[in-house]
């Protein structure tokens, strides 16, 4: 309760708290509006507000968003659940297994919080987080997530396209690159004394990439602030990438002439690419991409699902690496 009073998000009314039963009715109901069954009994029910209101788990801050209008924006898969997406992660500023994150991310503090947004921009700014929730509407959109290391979730994020910030600091001709900085502060990180990779989390996009309406500046999850663990309060979200590329907690976005030299590369280069594409036909040199693990579906004779190419978004992506050589540019 305290910590949702620092953050100074307002804590959510009982009333307000949706069960998640609700909130995969939700699911299925969008999906019988795709399948065109759902009938006149949608009046009053599926408005787009209806829609938004609808999915929160009640643990952290509402933050809803109006439904997606991107395309690829919601996919219908059946979602993973809240207590896997913030239990299962990455986010190696907190240790390196799985539950690290979970346990240890609370010494975080989200609040306050400015990302500072420079480099090759007519209009630098450092943004203060109350002005970028502000900053164009918030969308729900349902991402399937794949990590490089063959496991994957489907989850619902809340946050609006990158490109809405892009467009409001005027990138000069110069800006080819946009580099992703998250916070590397010891005292509040405690798997920075690890030097499993050289401090901060880099990440970077080329510029194309950065504007592609898919390409997500996120703020929450499931109707909610993001949990600590996830990358609170504002991290990236690029589906068509392994999920490495996806920075969290960012506090630096700049715009840059050269390729950025991103953590992943700098430490292993020959195992972790700049561009980082989801491709099952291009094996990464430990693990095989042909195939995935859906978490939550893990039963002993549970079959992988296939992988598929830019993670299923190629219809929306693919052109941006028209006539580039994927092996090379893995
Ligand atoms: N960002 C930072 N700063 N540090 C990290 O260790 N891990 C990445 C990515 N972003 C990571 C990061 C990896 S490998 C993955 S798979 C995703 O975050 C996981 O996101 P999730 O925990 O929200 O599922």
């Amino acid at each position: 309760m305290h910590y949702l009073k620092d953050r100074g998000f307002q804590h959510p009314l009982g009333s307000e708290i949706t069960p998640q039963p609700i909130y995969e009715g939700r699911r299925e109901w969008l999906r019988r509006l795709a399948l065109g069954s759902a009938g006149l009994a949608l009046a009053g029910w599926a408005s787009r507000e209806a829609l938004a209101q609808v999915a929160r788990p009640g643990k952290l801050a509402p933050l809803p968003g109006v439904r997606s209008a991107v395309a690829g924006g919601l996919t219908m898969e059946k979602l993973t659940a809240y207590g896997d997406v913030t239990s299962y992660n990455n986010f190696y500023e907190f240790g390196t297994d799985k539950s690290d994150p979970a346990r240890h991310a609370g010494t975080l503090k989200p609040r306050p919080w400015t990302v500072a947004v420079e480099g090759e921009v007519r209009k630098p700014k450092v943004f203060d987080l109350d002005e970028l929730l502000k900053l164009a509407p918030m969308e729900e959109r349902v991402y399937r997530l794949r990590c490089v290391e063959g496991w994957s979730m489907v989850i619902p994020w809340v946050g609006y396209s990158l490109a809405e910030l892009i467009r409001r600091v005027e990138p000069t001709g110069n800006a080819k690159y946009v580099e992703f900085v998250t916070l590397a502060d010891r005292g509040q990180m405690p798997g920075l004394r690890s030097s499993v990779l050289d401090w901060p989390y880099v990440e970077g996009l080329r510029m194309d990439e950065a504007m592609h309406p898919l390409a997500l500046l996120t703020f929450g999850l499931y109707g909610e602030v993001l949990p600590n663990q996830n990358g609170a309060p504002v991290r990236m979200v690029l589906p068509w990438k392994y999920g490495f590329k996806s920075g969290k907690s960012i506090v630096k976005i700049r715009f840059v002439e050269k390729e950025p030299r991103t953590a992943w590369v700098k430490t292993a280069a020959q195992e972790y690419g700049f561009y980082s594409n989801v491709n099952p036909n291009v094996d990464h040199p430990r693990w095989s991409q042909a195939t995935e693990r859906r978490i939550g579906e893990d039963g002993l004779f549970q079959k992988k699902r296939p992988t598929l190419m830019f993670n299923g978004y190629e219809a929306q992506v693919g052109q941006l690496y028209a006539g580039m050589d994927l092996k090379k540019h893995y």
